[in-house]
């Protein structure tokens, strides 16, 4: 976004592309700023994807940005300069995509968009090496999350959060940015009481209803998720 307005500010008469993917409509931020600053600037072409509709169906794009997103909307790729921002496996996704439509690595420049310097970044468990700390013998005594719609439950070690958990246990819940910022990653807590490192992403009124983070949320006491 600020790339975007310091090109705009300074009137950059060149092709402007943002494509930007996003859980549902309602996450979109900057949507009014983004719709206003379209209409004045005619070399401005904003394209938007969701992975599903929220409460109201969404008219555009749905699903991740995709090669036929790409080439669709930019027409000369291989030509333009290209600014990622995101969470880590979405840049290098999209960086593959690029590279397979011919765009050069030098024109790419990447922005991440995940913890603050020195903490360390939540990738997925399957990116992970696995260690044998993991064994059930040495998880007894731990606390439980119990995820209630799949109908099952784990150990939740000090060291990992909800969402490690329920992908070790194959529970989907969906995530962005893994550093509690996107918000995406929103369940609400059935019962227990959990603390987390970041509540960037929860939105006014999230914690009255219990919802959390479960890429942040850890427990030292038995809790259930809805999930
Ligand atoms: S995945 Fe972004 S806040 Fe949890």
């Amino acid at each position: 976004m600020s790339v975007l307005r310091y090109l705009l500010d300074r009137s950059w008469n060149g092709d402007i592309f943002l494509i930007y993917g996003c859980h549902n409509p309602d996450d979109i931020i900057f949507r009014e700023e983004l719709d206003y600053l379209q209409r004045r600037h005619p070399n401005l072409q904003v394209v938007i994807t969701v992975s599903q509709d929220g409460e109201t169906v969404w008219p555009g794009p749905h699903g991740r940005i995709t090669k036929e997103l790409i080439t669709e909307t930019v027409s000369d790729l291989p030509s333009r300069y290209i600014h990622i921002c995101g969470p880590v496996p979405m840049m290098e996704a999209t960086k593959q995509l690029l590279a397979e439509l011919g765009v050069s690595q030098e024109r790419i420049k990447t922005e991440a968009f995940g913890p603050a310097l020195g903490k360390e970044e939540r990738l997925p468990k399957a990116a992970q090496a696995r260690t044998p700390e993991g064994s059930s013998s040495e998880r007894a005594g731990l606390p439980t999350v119990t995820f209630i719609d799949s109908n099952k439950a784990g150990s939740l070690p000090p060291d990992k959060v909800v969402l490690d958990v329920a992908e070790e246990l194959g529970v989907d819940i969906d995530y962005s940015c893994r550093s509690g910022i996107c918000g995406v990653c929103r369940v609400k807590l059935l019962s227990g009481e959990v603390s987390m490192a970041v509540e960037d992403g929860l939105q006014p009124g999230d914690k009255e209803n219990h919802i959390i983070l479960a890429c942040q949320a850890s427990a030292t006491s038995d809790i259930s998720v809805k999930a």
